[in-house]
């Protein structure tokens, strides 16, 4: 049987910042796997590479060596317009729910499918379906302000689904909400992967982390241990 092409592939990665003349070796060589339907938690300390990891992953920085495939493609290969285009594939959610006050749950949902192929009544129905996925049925056309933090997550999230991602991407998902909030959100992650949405989260929340079917943990940019939970 053939096997199936992992969603993102990792081989050796390493990013370096210039603090003016000062090299921060931020990841050191890491090499990871992540195969499609696995719920990934990256844990480790403040300031160990979490998010250059994820940021890499996410096509949203380079890096300084290594080879990084998403869906088997080498996105070092890419061009402007690709690596725009990959990053479409890729659904985005972070710790700060990034909404626009202006927009409505639907609108804010509509928003990213404008750039894909699909006219205004297809795109307003799949927003919508998206929001009863998440939840928000009966909230669709409120703006963030009118919508609590778990909601305004909850929203976030059918964002980030809009483009039928390869992967969701998210940094601390739950690190701006109230522990009970966070409970909602930490329920719709479960839920999603439970239907096959492939995920990869940086969480300090123990409450979300034991959810993840796979934990890794990254120590002064290195792989210090991977587990199947
Ligand atoms: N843009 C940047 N310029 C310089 N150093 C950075 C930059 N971003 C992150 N770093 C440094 O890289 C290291 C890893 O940071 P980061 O990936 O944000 O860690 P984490 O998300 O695990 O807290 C830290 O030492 C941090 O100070
Ligand atoms: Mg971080």
């Amino acid at each position: 049987m053939p096997v199936a092409t992992p969603v993102v592939e990792i081989t050796d990665l390493k990013k370096t910042y210039m603090l003016g003349k000062v090299p921060v070796e931020a990841l050191r060589g890491i090499s990871l796997k992540v195969d499609r339907g696995e719920f990934l938690a990256i844990l480790g300390p403040s300031g160990s590479g979490k998010s250059t990891l994820l940021n890499l992953i996410g096509a949203l920085d380079k890096p300084t060596s290594g080879k990084l495939l998403i869906d088997g493609v080498d996105v070092s290969t890419l061009n402007d317009n690709q690596l725009t285009d990959i990053r479409c594939k890729i659904g985005f959610v972070f710790q700060f729910f990034n909404l626009i006050p202006r927009l409505t749950a639907k609108g804010t949902v509509e928003l990213p499918m404008t750039i894909a192929d699909l006219n205004k009544s297809e795109r307003t129905k799949r927003a919508e379906q998206l929001l009863e996925t998440v939840g928000l049925k009966d909230r669709m056309d409120h703006k963030p302000a009118e919508l609590s933090g778990g909601q305004q997550q909850r929203v976030a999230v059918a964002r980030a689904l809009a483009n039928n991602p390869r992967f969701l991407l998210m940094d601390e998902p739950t690190g701006n909400v109230d522990s009970k909030t966070a409970q909602e959100v930490i329920a719709l992650i479960k839920k999603l992967n439970q239907d096959g949405v492939t995920i990869i989260m940086v969480t300090h929340d123990q409450n979300l982390a034991k959810e993840a079917k796979r934990t890794i943990k990254v120590l002064d940019g290195l792989i210090a241990s991977d587990m199947v939970n």
